[in-house]
């Protein structure tokens, strides 16, 4: 293997240990930062995302809550939740999993939800204001990809981006990270998805490619340039009996073509994943330090 390997658990420690000095000043002031996680029905990969959040929490000395309902509940309980959660004090941030079971209408309870809490960095407020380049609650996934990059001090200024995949959670606010002025970003950023016409020709002209489209093997090593970075957003459960749980993870790159040819590449797991987390914390932390100071 030619490339460096972005080691996304490295880089989330680093972030998480400088975010104890903060904590322990907000304990001063007797507010421990809190984080409530609503998960809906039994999406067994939401529920594992949901135990590891409240993990960490455990693990940084945060106070967390993780309230489960079934995938039945009705939409105005639901938000009569997160009304509570809103008024709640111990609590500084919200996260309600994604995906939500049908019919629930996800907009309405992102927007359900007091934009101050909104760690997730989803509410139309928070998504506006990182499109206007004065973000405070940037969503977990594309700020800790900006970590990544700034962590192996690899320079985005000028550079092609091409990201793959146009969600609300990924491609569309990496993206505006990444394009906007500032240290870390000033990127030419294109946005290829499961419409664009031929796919290969586009991300060989990148810089750095970022997959977010939830397809195993949907970059292989043509699709790009000598010398690339590769980040790799993708976690897909690819079904493998010779494993105790009968599944593995795999991300969206073909990892080991990609990374003959690439001058860094993330692992999955290990790369973009560990990140989310350490950006869930560092949100929640900033909305005590907001709220609450
Ligand atoms: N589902 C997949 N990623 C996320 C995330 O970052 N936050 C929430 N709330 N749901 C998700």
């Amino acid at each position: 293997m030619a490339a460096k390997l972005i080691d996304g658990k490295v880089v989330s420690e680093h972030i998480l240990n400088n975010l104890k000095p903060r904590i322990e000043a907000l304990k001063e002031l007797g507010i421990t930062p809190g984080l409530a996680a609503v998960l809906i029905g039994d999406n067994p990969a939401s529920a594992t995302y949901v135990n590891s959040k409240a993990k960490a929490c455990q693990k940084l000395g945060l106070y967390s809550e993780v309230i489960t309902r079934p995938a039945n509940i009705e939409q105005g309980d639901l938000l009569k939740i997160v009304g509570e959660l809103n008024r709640n004090e111990r609590i500084h941030g919200i996260l309600v999993q994604s995906p939500l079971p049908a019919p629930l209408d996800e907009l309405m309870v992102t927007l359900s939800i007091d934009p101050a809490k909104d760690v997730d960095g989803f509410h139309p407020y928070n998504v506006g204001m990182l499109l206007l380049g004065t973000p405070t609650l940037i969503s977990c996934t594309p700020h800790g990809i900006v970590k990544l990059l700034e962590y192996y001090q690899i320079e985005t200024l000028g550079r092609e981006v091409v990201v793959i995949g146009r969600s609300n959670i990924v491609g569309k606010p990496v993206a505006a990270l990444l394009m906007q002025k500032g240290k870390g970003a000033n990127a030419t950023v294109t946005i290829a998805h499961s419409q664009s016409r031929d796919l290969p020709s586009i991300t060989r002209r990148a810089d750095i490619v970022i997959a977010a489209i939830g397809k195993p093997n949907t970059v292989t090593g043509d699709m790009i340039k000598e010398g690339a970075v590769v980040i790799d957003v993708g976690i897909n459960r690819v079904s493998d009996p010779s494993t105790p749980k009968g599944y593995r993870l795999v991300g969206d790159v073909d990892f080991d073509a990609c990374a003959q040819k690439a001058s860094h590449i993330t692992p999955v797991p290990g790369g973009v994943g560990p990140m989310t987390i350490a950006m869930l914390m560092t949100n929640t932390v900033l909305a005590a330090e907001i709220g609450g100071a």
